[in-house]
């Protein structure tokens, strides 16, 4: 097939840019790590790259295709030449680019290290002569955040990290769940605390782009999501983002609404609520924010007591809930995708 692609090219020493056309014969069934290696070798061999296990294991091809981040060797080009289209390749969002298609990685590892990536079991022994021994119920917990390939995938696409480097991200924070919900580590706590510094898991803006675009399934943002319910389980909740979280539980459990107007005195304090009053003045004149809070309980507000009741009862709270939605969801997909091959075999 003949696949046509740009290439956004940097020269570190000129601090030129450069986007180049590249047009290479490849067979059906090359990835666009394939084509690059094509051009390399055939066209241009001061076209730089980061590439090694060739099979979506290493993590090091990660880039940019059409303004999207992607793993180099895990995308196939026959469609995207079959269309017709010629897609623009560039190097990783939100991290220095050294040279074309590669960027300096130190400040995602910094990152990384910055989560105490390694088992902390404390006074915790295995049996003698074994290893520790964890029940499958105990790895689902983290299973989705143990295949992480540390590719920045995630890391490029994040939007928190564009308006705010030193936010931890997804990456490094996806890591920190791998640890925090490992049944062995002891210092879940000192985790939680450090997770929850100024530029941890609250600082994300929930805009999802990280799971989208992971090529491993990981979900980062989910795992975030998990931190910040440990968090609140431990009574970290200093956090305004813990105290929001909070404050809508509770909210919903006492009259079945989610009463907005008293969530700032609730998530900021009274100093607050008293400096932004003109602003919800000026909400509520024009019909945006109610300045009091509803009266009465909603009629079903029942239903929402039982189910809280039955996520306390079962000890869902924390990690254990999501991982329990997580689990749902994939019996779902797992049924829809069962029904669409049955019905495209009976066909
Ligand atoms: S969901 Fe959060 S961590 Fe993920 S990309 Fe968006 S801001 Fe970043
Ligand atoms: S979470 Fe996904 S996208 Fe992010 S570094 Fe790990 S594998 Fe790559
Ligand atoms: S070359 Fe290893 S993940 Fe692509």
């Amino acid at each position: 097939m003949d696949v046509a692609l740009k290439i956004w090219r940097y020269d570190p020493e000129s601090g030129e840019r450069e986007l180049k056309r590249y047009e290479v014969d490849a067979p059906d069934w090359a990835t666009l790590l394939d084509v690059l290696d094509l051009i390399k070798d055939r066209m241009d061999g001061t076209l730089a790259y980061r590439k090694s296990c060739r099979m979506m294991i290493c993590g090091s091809c990660g880039m940019r295709m059409d303004g999207a981040a992607v793993l180099a060797c895990k995308t196939r080009m026959y469609e995207i030449a079959g269309a017709g289209h010629e897609p623009v390749i560039s190097a990783m969002g939100n991290l220095p680019i050294v040279k074309d298609l590669v960027v300096d990685m130190d400040p995602f590892w910094a990152k990384m290290r910055a989560m105490k990536p390694w088992l902390e079991p404390g006074y915790l022994e295995p049996e003698e002569e074994r290893e520790f021994r964890v029940s499958q119920a105990q790895m689902n917990v983290i299973q989705k955040e143990a295949l992480c390939v540390n590719c920045g995938c995630c890391v490029s696409e994040c939007n928190a990290m564009e308006s705010s480097p030193e936010f931890f991200g997804p990456a490094a924070l996806a890591k920190g769940m791998r640890f925090v919900g490992d049944a062995r580590d002891q210092q879940t706590v000192e985790r939680l605390e450090a997770y929850n510094d100024e530029h941890g898991i609250w600082e994300c803006t929930r805009c999802y782009f990280c799971n989208e675009r992971c090529p491993k399934g990981v979900d980062p943002r989910d795992a975030i999501a998990k931190l910040g319910a440990e968090s609140v389980k431990n009574g970290i909740d200093r956090d305004m983002g813990a105290k929001h979280a909070k404050w809508f539980v509770s909210s919903a459990k006492t009259t079945g609404w989610l009463r907005e107007e008293e969530l700032i005195p609730h998530t900021q304090g009274i100093v607050s609520t008293i400096r932004q009053m003109k602003f919800a003045m000026r909400l509520a004149s024009h019909g945006k924010a109610r300045l009091l809070p509803i009266p009465h309980t909603a009629k079903d507000v029942n239903e929402a007591r039982r189910l809280y009741n039955i996520v306390k009862q079962q000890g869902r709270d924390g990690a254990a809930g999501i991982v329990q939605g997580e689990k749902a969801l994939s019996r779902i997909e797992f049924a829809e995708e069962t029904a669409e091959r049955e019905a495209e075999e009976a066909e």
